[in-house]
């Protein structure tokens, strides 16, 4: 576990009433957020006990009434104004969303694969992306997308959808070393075969480093 990945998340969460960490395992998130002032209520909800009780070790005891812990799959019929849902694959993400009895108005989403799915997955399902972006946190990438019901962008093109928004404006020198990075193995890649799969993805890159450029014109 990164505490930059953690403190970056935290960074994205709204001042709000009620959020959800769902699949909370430490209960950094959350409990951050709760001795932050920015949330006055936590549901704290993992799929594994054992996860679970790890949130439940350190959270202090004052604040037991603002708090709850439960071990179920996904949100359930929890209301919440923001849920954050990180470091769990994207279509995992999106079969919680999906089975959820009340979307929450905000989300904050760190999905670990699959983010093109979550961003379509939002969009056809009422959501805005409101940010989206890649950090560097100990070696590795991850993508943050903040999302709320009737706002934020909704029409996306396939190359937003693909690296987000943010990433392709030039918000974000990570993605840019990314980019740079991916398209490297690539080319090591396509000296010694010609599938064109590989090709098309190299292409893409290029795409969006392209895109990245014109915007910062
Ligand atoms: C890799 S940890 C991420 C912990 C924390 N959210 C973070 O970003 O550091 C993923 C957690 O999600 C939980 N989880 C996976 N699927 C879940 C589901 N459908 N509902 C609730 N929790 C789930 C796992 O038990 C695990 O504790």
């Amino acid at each position: 576990m990164s505490i930059g990945r953690i403190d970056w998340i935290i960074g994205h969460v709204p001042p709000c009433k009620t959020l959800a960490d769902v699949g909370c395992d430490h209960g950094i998130v959350g409990g951050r957020c709760l001795m932050y002032g920015l949330a006055k209520y936590v549901h704290f909800i993992d799929i594994s006990q054992p996860s679970l009780d790890k949130a439940k070790g350190w959270i202090p005891k004052a604040f037991a009434p603002n708090i709850d812990f439960t071990c179920q799959d996904g949100l359930g019929d929890f209301t919440c104004d923001c849920a954050v849902i990180a470091g769990m694959g994207g279509l995992e993400t999106i079969s919680i969303l999906s089975k959820a009895a009340h979307l929450p108005q905000k989300l904050v989403l760190q999905p670990m694969r699959n983010q093109p799915d979550v961003r379509r997955w939002l969009v056809n399902s009422g959501y805005g992306i409101v940010s989206d972006e890649m950090a560097l946190f100990a070696d590795k990438y991850y993508d943050l997308i903040v999302a709320e019901l009737g706002k934020g962008q909704t029409q996306l093109t396939d190359l937003q959808f693909e690296f987000g928004i943010g990433n392709l404006r030039g918000d974000s020198g990570a993605f840019f070393e990314y980019l740079e990075e991916k398209k490297q193995t690539l080319e090591e890649i396509m000296k010694q075969t010609n599938d064109s799969g590989v090709k098309a993805r190299y292409d893409l890159l290029c795409a969006a480093v392209e895109n990245i450029l014109e915007e910062m014109a």
